[in-house]
Order: C-alpha cells, then sequence, then structure tokens
C-alpha cells in the first residue's frame, strides 16, 4: 500500500493565471500535496509567495522539462498525478502561420507535455498507480477557422494520449482528457501577444477577419456559455479521486453540444456549422 503523501502528489504546468493556477489552489484545498510550475521567473516566485512549491518549467524547453523533473524528484520521492496544462493559443488563419510559428506552437502544447509525461512514467510504472491529466479542449476534436496551429495541437495531443491509454491498458495508470470550451483565463490575451508576435495581418488575405478575432481577442467581455476554471477542477478531482475515471470530460456546454453534433451529423454539415463559429470563442 502507498503512503498517503506519495497517493497525493501532484504536478501541475502553467500555473501562472487560469486553469493552472485555479486547479493548484482547488487540489491544495482538497488535501493534495502540490507541486506547481511556470515559464517564467516572476510568476514562480509569485507561487512560492502564495506558499506552494514551485518550479520553472518552460514546455519548449527540454532542459527546463528536465531540469524540473530532477528537482521535483530531489523533493519527493513518486508523483501520483501530472496535470498537463500549460499552453498558449497561437491565432491566424492557417496560410499565414509560417512553419517556424506552427513549430513553437507544437514545442509548447504538444512535444513538452509528451516529454514530460515520458519522464514521470517510469516512477508511476514501479509503482503500478498514477493519474495523467491533460487539459486539451473542445478544439482537440472539432476545428474552427483561424485557430488551426491550436486546433492542430490538441488533436494531436488527443493522438497522443487514446494511443499512450492502449500501450498502458495492462498497468494502473489511468489517463484522462479534459475538454473545456470557452472559460475565464488569460487565454484570449495570450493568444493575441501570440499572434502580434507571429502573424502579419497587413499581408494578408484575411484583413476582414482579422478586424473582427482582433476585437475578440482584445474584448473583457465573457463570450457566451464561458465558466469559471473551477468548472475545470471539479472533473479534475474526478479524474483524480475516482476509481474509474472517464477517458473524457466534457466541460460547457459547446463542448458537450459539438460532440453530440460530431456523432449524429456527417462531416460535411459539421463543416457548415464550424465555418461560421469564428463569431464565438470556444477555445
Ligand atoms: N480558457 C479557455 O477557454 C480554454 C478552453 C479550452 C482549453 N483550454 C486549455 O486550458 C489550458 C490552460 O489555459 P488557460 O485557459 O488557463 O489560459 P492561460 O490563463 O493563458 O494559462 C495558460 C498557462 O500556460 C502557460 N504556458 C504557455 N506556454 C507555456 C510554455 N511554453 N511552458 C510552460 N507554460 C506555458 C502560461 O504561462 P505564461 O503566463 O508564462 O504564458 C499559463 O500559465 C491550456 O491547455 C488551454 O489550451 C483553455
Amino acid at each position: 500500500m502507498e503512503s498517503t503523501s506519495t497517493l497525493r502528489t501532484v504536478l501541475i504546468t502553467g500555473c501562472s493565471s487560469g486553469i493552472g493556477l485555479c486547479l493548484a489552489h482547488g487540489l491544495r484545498s482538497a488535501g493534495y500535496r502540490v507541486f506547481t510550475s511556470a515559464r517564467k521567473v516572476e510568476d514562480v516566485t509569485k507561487l512560492k509567495k502564495l506558499g506552494f512549491d514551485a518550479f520553472s518549467l518552460d514546455l519548449a524547453s527540454s532542459d527546463s522539462i528536465k531540469a524540473a523533473i530532477s528537482e521535483l524528484y530531489q523533493k519527493t520521492d513518486s508523483l501520483y498525478a501530472l496535470i498537463n496544462n500549460g499552453a498558449y493559443g497561437q491565432a491566424g488563419a492557417l496560410e499565414d502561420i509560417s512553419r517556424e510559428a506552427l513549430e513553437k506552437q507544437f514545442q509548447a502544447n504538444v512535444f513538452g507535455w509528451h516529454e514530460l509525461t515520458n519522464l514521470v512514467l517510469p516512477s508511476m510504472k514501479e509503482k503500478n498507480i498514477g493519474r495523467i491529466v491533460y487539459i486539451s479542449s473542445v478544439l482537440g476534436f472539432v476545428a474552427m477557422p483561424f485557430r488551426g496551429s491550436y486546433v492542430a495541437s490538441k488533436f494531436a495531443i488527443e493522438g497522443l494520449v487514446d494511443t499512450l491509454r492502449l500501450e498502458l491498458k495492462k498497468t494502473k495508470i489511468k489517463l484522462c482528457l479534459v475538454q473545456p470550451g470557452p472559460i475565464k483565463s488569460k487565454f484570449r490575451e495570450n493568444a493575441f501577444l501570440a499572434f502580434k508576435e507571429n502573424v502579419d495581418p497587413s499581408n494578408s488575405d484575411y484583413k476582414r477577419e482579422y478586424k473582427s478575432m482582433i476585437q475578440r481577442l482584445n474584448s473583457d467581455k465573457n463570450v457566451k456559455f464561458t465558466l469559471a476554471p473551477e468548472s475545470v477542477l471539479r472533473c479534475v478531482l474526478h479524474a483524480l479521486d475516482s476509481q474509474i475515471p472517464k477517458n473524457r470530460y466534457r466541460v460547457t456546454f459547446p463542448t458537450k453540444l459539438f460532440a453530440f453534433l460530431c456523432r449524429i451529423l456527417p462531416s460535411s454539415w459539421m463543416d457548415h456549422i464550424l465555418s461560421m463559429s469564428d463569431k464565438g470563442d470556444k477555445d
């Protein structure tokens, strides 16, 4: 039988804001020993001031991931759960997304998650216990215009997780995908930064579309059906606590609706619905 501290030790990526920060507070309140991580030094300091164990961890850097894991195992001999959360959205039409921008998106949102997962798996396998939760998105199973880079990264995560679950079938390690729709966080603000950094709207065929996209990314107003990050926390708690966690947790009405529509409608009908969806923000 594992000791209680082993069973309730969690590492979360991307804790500087939004869902990651909410999960850190919520899991600590629920009795977990929470190891937080963030990309920027000032955020690591902020997390420490909040009383968390905190590491610097940039998912786009292999060295940073390895250093964080080595620091983690100096503080605990095992980890019950990893929450793969840290990511950003690269907004912009695919025609305007360079190979370099797409690579950057995958470095953070996919390759970093993959590498980190592979680094914690050996210890979980040795103890034959563990949970890995992936904060995917409604855009992990439907596409929407002007979000192609991010959509591709979330589809990739879903493929990796579904495969890894099959490969780990003989173990007691459970993998869960959480698929939020719009959640209150800094996601849009950070997506706007990535857009400004990597897309030149003045040189694009999509100037008109970008006007409304920029307005949406810049707006403080929540889009319809936006939920607080606590709605994600509830699913993560189930994924960690339940004897039989779900493969997929669908959070928000848009996610549930699109999951249902995908099952019943032909792909061409879905295209028609989704092509009109850039007026909302489902991230
Ligand atoms: N909000 C939504 O509507 C929504 C919907 C569906 C899915 N999601 C998913 O939820 C997760 C959390 O996003 P959020 O909504 O909480 O947005 P957020 O407030 O922007 O938080 C994203 C976090 O990821 C971190 N991050 C970005 N790039 C990173 C990197 N290279 N290495 C380490 N951390 C990195 C950010 O750090 P910095 O502060 O340093 O940038 C931040 O801590 C993401 O996986 C996102 O795809 C969000």
